[in-house]
């Protein structure tokens, strides 16, 4: 990745969305970078990057969202995708046409597009992404607070990478169990993807 000013980056999003959207999109940047300090320090600056430019579509509209994927020859299956579902899908588009390919790469292009759903075999960047968006500290919701605790106070008590790696891929596992319990209890659609990552962090000891 060519070298990105972050800091000019935060301030072009902060154009993007509304006060308390900046905060949290500020705030899993701060997050991603945390978690990357522990298990991908090699890449902040682009943890960085997907961390800031994660929700950039996500004040659209749903007509918007549907434009946009028209425009990008995006294939997407609106009568069977959430639309809360739908920024992902045009955000990482959306950046890589604004800030180039060179800045997008594809990790931070599939970070962006999985950061609501997962995936089956979704990488540790993606992951990061993943996670940060749904413990980062402004995040008050209740399981929110519980996924944060239990990630840190497991943290807590481990002693090498490997002990680190294997919290992480149970927070993993425990946040698609919550996701797909609330998508239940509402009587919304889950994803496929959301269900073959859930069952990928369950299976996949050695997964990061
Ligand atoms: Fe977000």
């Amino acid at each position: 990745m060519i070298e990105v000013d972050i800091k000019a980056l935060r301030d072009i999003i902060a154009t993007f969305m509304k006060p308390k959207r900046l905060t949290h999109t500020l705030g899993v940047e701060e997050e991603a970078r945390a978690l990357g300090s522990i298990f991908l320090p090699e890449k902040l600056n682009e943890l960085s990057v997907a961390g800031l430019l994660h929700d950039i579509t996500k004040e659209l509209s749903v007509e918007e969202h549907i434009q946009l994927c028209h425009e990008y020859g995006i294939t997407v299956d609106f009568d069977n995708i959430e639309s809360k579902l739908f920024h992902a899908k045009t955000g990482c588009e959306f950046a890589r046409r604004k800030f180039g390919c060179e800045v997008v790469d594809d990790e931070i292009y599939y970070g962006i597009y999985y950061h609501t759903t997962g995936r089956e075999g979704m990488t540790l960047f993606e992951s990061i992404i993943y996670l940060a968006d749904y413990i980062e500290k402004n995040r008050t919701f209740p399981d929110c607070v519980k996924l944060r605790e239990y990630f840190y106070n497991n943290l807590e008590k481990c002693d090498t990478i490997e002990q680190k790696k294997e919290i992480l891929r149970m927070t993993m596992v425990l946040s698609f169990d919550m996701t797909i319990k609330n998508l239940i209890e509402e009587s919304r659609g889950i994803d496929l993807d959301t269900i073959k990552a859930r069952n990928y962090f369950l299976k996949n000891k050695n997964c990061f």
